[in-house]
């Protein structure tokens, strides 16, 4: 018996674990005779009508896979009045009874703003390998990124070791350091620098003096991609920060960090940025199992009526919270986390 029909749309960027996310969906949809529509390209889909039946056979075997098999985009259904009527139209053509939303602040922040201020029945799974949402332990797609990011480092070891230089390495995780600070901590860095600390050049050439003395002259700085220097210690020019830290494209930070360490202490300085590498490809069980449990759980919200919330993990548990808190600024990377993690510095 066909109870309902219900649709999904993956947004922003790509993560390891959507495509679990949608089996997930699909699987514990199927379990109550509702039926999935899955929307292309995100918000997209749902403007120009780009939808695909999802069955059980089209999702075998995803979970395995990275990226989204629906695509995603960064589109915006609020910048024009006539995105907004061309997914009320199809909202209504395609009998949707409730639409999944798997994104990060961006397309979390849309799927709140459809709830309150369209009406329309909305829950939230978060995805990003930032995992900067708030409201979520973890989002799934970080724990994937963490373990490429910890096997760069590790390689990077032995170029620094070998070669007496300090290898600066480029991360991503756009405002907060979760990425840096937990694959620097897996990867034996020497230092971390996060966009929650501002950080001084000096303690890391003071810090790196000191290991010359001790025979050990090389070094591995993991760098966030919005890391910046302390006020008192600032050698960017106005135009390098307008460049490195632009809001749609974070980057570069890396290259300033190892220029200004060869400067300052003579060691010379590589530098390795690991970009895009952290979101593709397969996410690792960690993350197919949160993602596959988020697919579950938004199901059953929505099976509940639990609209304009979102899927979450709390400790061990998946719950659900409200997307308004989910959408409230970033959870940044915990100050006692950092501290722990400073012990290893030098
Ligand atoms: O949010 C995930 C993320 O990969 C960030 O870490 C990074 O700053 C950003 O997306 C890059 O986005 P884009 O795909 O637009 O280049």
């Amino acid at each position: 018996m066909d109870t309902g029909r219900i649709g999904i749309l993956t947004g922003g960027g790509d993560c390891p674990g959507l495509n679990a996310v949608i089996r997930g969906v699909v699987r514990r949809a199927l379990a109550d005779d509702v039926h999935v529509l899955g929307f292309k390209s995100g918000w997209q889909g749902l403007i120009t009508g780009d939808v695909e039946p999802l069955t059980r056979l089209s999702v075998a075997g995803i979970q395995f896979r990275g990226g989204t098999i629906l695509g995603t985009s960064r589109t915006d259904p609020f910048a024009t009045a006539e995105s907004l009527a061309q997914i009320r139209e199809n909202w209504r053509k395609y009998g949707l009874q409730a639409l999944v939303v798997v994104g990060g602040n961006g397309t979390l922040t849309v799927a709140k703003r459809m709830f309150e201020e369209q009406g329309y029945p909305v829950i939230g799974v978060p995805k990003t390998i930032d995992n900067d949402i708030p409201g979520t332990d973890f989002s799934f797609g970080f724990h994937t990124a963490v373990q490429v990011a910890t096997d760069a480092i590790e390689r990077l070891h032995t170029t620094a070791e070998s070669h007496h230089r300090v290898m600066v390495i480029e991360v991503m995780g756009r405002h907060t350091g979760w990425i840096a600070a937990y694959a620097g901590i897996a990867g034996a860095a020497d230092f971390i620098l996060v966009p929650e600390v501002p950080f001084r050049i000096s303690r890391i050439t003071e810090a790196l003096a000191n290991r010359r003395g001790m025979g050990r002259p090389h070094s591995i700085v993991v760098v966030a991609e919005d890391a910046k220097p302390h006020d008192d210690e600032d050698f960017l020019t106005e135009s390098q920060k307008t460049t490195i830290y632009r809001e749609e494209r974070l980057g570069g930070i890396g290259h300033l960090v190892a220029r200004e360490i060869e400067r300052l202490s003579g060691i010379e300085s590589r530098v390795s940025v690991l970009g895009y590498i952290q979101r593709g490809g397969s996410p690792n069980a960690f993350d197919r199992i949160l993602a596959t449990r988020f697919g579950e759980k938004a199901v059953e919200m929505v099976l509940e009526g639990q609209f304009g919330r979102m899927a979450a993990l709390s400790g061990t548990s998946i719950v659900d919270v409200p997307l308004t808190d989910a959408v409230n600024g970033y959870k940044y990377l915990d100050a006692e986390f950092y501290r722990h993690a400073e012990i290893f510095f030098g």
